[in-house]
């Protein structure tokens, strides 16, 4: 009986009677998902065996061994020849038992001091550092890109809208803009999410801590953690971090939805505000004339599928007592699919933003159409020393006249302005137009082409840092 035991696969089979059905393996392995931490597990690896050959837990022969196999284990998966086994269940055990494989006892020895539980703690923590950094690297060549855009239209005028209706004149530069600080409020989030990640657990082992004499400070060292975890139930069992990476990375999803809103309106041929470059488009397989915005809409679609990630991780934490339970092995594929969607919509909108045409005649046109200037002269009206209320009232009017003759306030007559206040004088006319309402808001975060270039100067300064 304790001969064909042995012969068990499963690292921990020795205890057990009876093998696991196959759909039980299927359910319980996580090999096929989790292989993507190989990277992460290995410099995990790496790092726990140089700490116990240090601490003399293990010898340096035995650490030799385990980097030479390590070495050889990292080749193999890269040159996409490792064999993964779902009878070993997951990455961490395949790549323990391919060690023991090619260096022996050495190979059973790199466990010692440690369980998988704070092992897969902290090659989670690896990769969603490393998702952090290309995350903050994506917006960062986002702003960028924007900022471009922002300064080819710095003057270009648009409608404003509130409500969707025509509100105020102001420069697409701004508006773009607009998404750049966003953008920048969302690296600010991944940094500061970063800190938190960054935190060692191993050295928690299953869920107590260990009995060896272990050096967790010189292991976060290593592997460029800034500090352990300092409650080893806590080290092993929350995955709060991912959590809040995950939160981070849907408002990032959040303002490329809105932004992608905006595009495919924009690029409607009733309004036609802009055209996006063909590769980003697709056409239709029955109506030929049809020019697609699927890139933006694909992005506004996805959106959802990273909110219902963190929908999932924060009820896959709710429930579950302190410590580990295997629950937690379910944290990855949402995880994983946040990192992927992210990744590449960042890509390809930092690519798409250099390709999006400007039509400022149509932009300009609009703006014309909604009495965007109604403000301007009600401010008029008030810096002549009429109360802000009167003058409101006084534009209502006027307003509604040229509603019925069909014109803009700024293609009335002096004489039929003076009609709604004596207030009103020649110099009305450099308000009423749109340059002149645009470059009239010409304070910080004000939408006057000379903000929008010191704006730009400000977003340039804090991306060459
Ligand atoms: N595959 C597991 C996970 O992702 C690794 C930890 C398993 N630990 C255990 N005691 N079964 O969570």
């Amino acid at each position: 009986m304790t001969a064909q035991l042995s012969k068990k696969s499963e690292a921990w089979s020795a205890r057990f009677n009876e093998p696991v059905s196959d759909l039980v393996k299927r359910y319980t392995a996580s090999v096929f998902f989790d292989k993507r931490l190989a990277k992460a597990d290995i410099q995990g690896s790496l790092a726990h065996a140089e700490m116990l050959a240090a601490q003399g837990i293990i010898s340096a022969a035995d650490r030799a061994e385990i980097e030479r196999g390590m070495a050889q284990i990292s080749s193999e998966i890269e040159a996409g020849q490792f064999e993964w086994l779902l009878d070993l269940e997951d990455v961490h055990l395949n790549i323990e038992k391919r060690l023991t494989e090619l260096v022996g006892d050495a190979g059973k020895r790199l466990h010692t001091g440690r369980s998988r539980n704070d092992q897969v703690a902290t090659d989670i923590r690896l990769y969603v550092r490393s998702a952090i950094d290309d995350v903050v690297d994506l917006l960062a060549a986002l702003r960028g890109a924007l900022t471009d855009l922002a300064e080819k239209n710095a003057d270009t005028i648009m409608p404003g809208f509130t409500h969707m209706q025509v509100a105020q004149p102001i420069t697409f530069g701004h508006h773009m803009l607009a998404y750049v600080e966003m953008f920048g409020r969302d690296a600010e989030r991944m940094a500061d999410c970063r800190k938190r990640v960054n935190r060692l657990p191993l050295g928690a082992a299953a869920l107590a801590g260990t009995t060896f004499p272990i050096d967790r400070e010189r292991v976060a060292k290593t592997l460029g953690f800034d500090d352990v975890c300092h409650n080893s139930l806590d080290a092993v069992s929350d995955r709060d971090f991912a959590i809040e990476f995950t939160a981070a990375a849907s408002l990032i999803m959040t303002h490329v939805s809105r932004m992608s809103e905006e595009l495919v309106i924009w690029m409607s041929p009733r309004v036609g505000f802009i055209d996006i470059a063909d590769r980003f488009c697709t056409g239709s397989s029955i109506m030929p004339q049809k020019k697609n915005p699927d890139v933006p809409e694909l992005a506004r679609g996805k959106t959802g599928r990273v909110y219902g990630h963190l929908m999932g991780l924060l009820t896959l934490m709710k429930g579950q007592p302190l410590a580990y339970n295997k629950d937690n092995q379910e944290d990855k594929e949402p995880l994983f699919d946040t990192v992927d969607t992210v990744v590449d919509t960042l890509r390809i909108f930092a690519d798409m933003a250099g390709g999006i045409s400007v039509k400022p005649e149509a932009m300009r046109a609009a703006a014309l159409q909604g009495y965007a200037t109604a403000t301007d002269l009600a401010d008029y009206l008030v810096k002549k020393g009429l109360p802000f209320r009167d003058a409101h009232e006084a534009v209502a009017h006027a307003v509604r006249a040229c509603d019925d003759l069909k014109i803009d306030l700024s293609e009335m007559s002096l004489d039929q302005l003076r009609a709604y206040s004596a207030l009103i004088d020649d110099d009305v006319f450099a308000v009423l137009t749109l340059e002149g309402s645009v470059a009239a808001r010409d304070h910080v975060g004000g939408t006057a082409p000379n903000q929008v270039r010191k704006a730009i100067a400000r977003v340039r300064e804090q991306l060459a840092k």
